[in-house]
């Protein structure tokens, strides 16, 4: 078979590499992919948008399965557009991606169905918005409805801080259209977990669970960014954790999306909350998580492709998912400055010599190959993945490995799979 996938990032590495090792697929093409999915499959300059162009190439080059890897396109109805022209393809349609797309709707579906997630109140109206944000204790929590780069959520200490999240989102306008609508929320506490999912429609298979570090610095200090590192398993999450969640989150979410005609196909991320009162939906994806891909996939047995072409045919309580009772973690190597400023065009040292370590793979975000080396190319660079027993050996060989690769300004988090929760 032929596989296209859609993206360029770390995520996107991590995919093609795991769909590489499926014996069912003779070519695997990448678009737009980046200088390290290069080793592994072919990059076709064509942006993850340019949907016309994208269905041109899989028409010409005959492809038989498409994976959209971002939510951007998904949200646009990518997957409605090849579908109108025969071709199949893995991810929710638009109808179903606005449980990501829209956290006004998200947040709608669970009161509408009774999954626990954090009280809300959502205003297209800046005045009210201000009025009940003021009425409201602090921390109080100040979300753009939209998609807005994992950057429109604003945790406000006080009532001064949520009117600057409002003035900023709904007056400067700094997510766009995103901030039209906004969703106020009560601050929930407790630690958070990712758990991502296969679904066609009716069944719903959770995934090896994972948690992300999403602060620049060590400590959870500094702003927050797209995701600088990972580990999988949670150390919070047990079985009875998800039998519960099965039961009052995964499976109601799924139904609740056929029920309104929205029929969830694809991969479906819970982000989650252990709050004092339970476990809490504190946002919906509708695609794999990135960072978390990288420490998820290489923990998989079972062949990528057979689980994603069950979830098409709506299968999926027909093929056995099995996971490695191992450990994993990513350090995301990124460029000093990263998230406000940085440079790019740096000569990166060290991948071959840090890659001898059978379980270390380097699966890349940000970089280009000039004069035949890679360079440093965008704000994440790397993701540097180990496998261990557990956590703690997965860290010992990510961080030995950490060392070993190097660009001028280099910059990571030192407490990847640091955290006892
Ligand atoms: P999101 O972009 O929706 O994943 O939100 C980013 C982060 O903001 C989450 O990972 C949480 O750490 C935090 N967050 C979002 N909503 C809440 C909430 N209601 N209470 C506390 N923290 C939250
Ligand atoms: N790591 C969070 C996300 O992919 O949205």
């Amino acid at each position: 078979m032929k596989v296209l996938v859609v993206g360029g990032g770390g995520r996107e590495h991590a995919i093609v590499w795991k769909l590489k090792q499926s014996p069912k697929i003779d070519k695997i093409y990448c678009a737009p992919g980046n200088a390290g999915i290069s080793k592994d499959a072919e990059c076709v300059h064509i942006g993850a948008m340019e949907m016309e162009k994208l269905i041109a190439f899989a028409k010409e080059q005959k492809i038989d399965f498409t994976i959209i890897g971002m939510d951007d396109p998904l949200v646009a109805g990518i997957v409605d557009a090849f579908e109108a022209e025969g071709l199949k393809v893995f991810g929710p349609r638009k109808n179903a991606a606005v449980i990501e797309g829209s956290k006004a709707f998200s947040k709608e579906l669970m009161k509408k169905y009774g999954i626990p997630t954090a009280k809300y109140e959502i205003f297209d109206d800046y005045d009210k918005a201000k009025a009940y944000v003021l009425s409201q204790p602090a921390p109080i929590v100040v979300k753009a409805d939209g998609l807005a780069l994992g950057k429109g959520v604003l945790i406000c200490q006080s009532h001064d801080e949520a009117v600057a999240a409002l003035d900023e989102i709904m007056v400067d306008k700094k997510f766009g259209k995103s901030g039209n609508k906004v969703v106020i929320e009560e601050c929930l506490s407790g630690p958070e977990v990712s758990v991502l999912s296969f679904c066609d429609g009716k069944t719903v298979v959770p995934m090896v669970s994972a948690q992300d570090h999403k602060r620049a610095y060590d400590n959870d200090e500094g702003l927050n960014t797209g995701g600088m590192g990972t580990f999988s398993p949670s150390r919070i999450y047990t079985k009875e954790l998800n039998d519960e969640c099965m039961k009052t989150i995964f499976q109601p979410t799924v139904d609740a999306m056929a029920e309104e005609g929205r029929t969830f196909v694809g991969i479906l991320y819970f982000g989650l909350m252990l709050t004092k009162d339970g476990m809490k939906v504190i946002e919906y994806n509708a695609r794999f998580g990135d960072p978390e891909t990288q420490v998820i996939l290489p923990r998989l047995k079972t062949d990528l492709l057979d689980i994603m072409e069950h979830c098409v045919d709506g299968t999926l309580d027909k093929i056995n998912i099995e996971w490695d009772d191992n450990a994993c973690v990513c350090v995301v190597l990124a460029s000093g400055g990263y998230p406000v400023e940085y440079k790019k065009g740096y000569e990166i040292t060290g991948l071959e010599e840090a890659e001898k370590d059978k379980n270390i793979v380097i699966f890349h975000a940000g970089t280009a190959i000039k004069d035949g080396k890679f360079v440093t190319n965008g704000g994440r660079i790397l993701g540097i993945t180990a496998l261990g027993k557990d956590i703690d050996d997965a860290r010992e060989t990510a961080y030995a490995a950490v060392d070993k690769v190097n660009f001028e300004k280099k910059h990571f988090r030192h407490d990847i799979g640091i955290k006892k929760y």
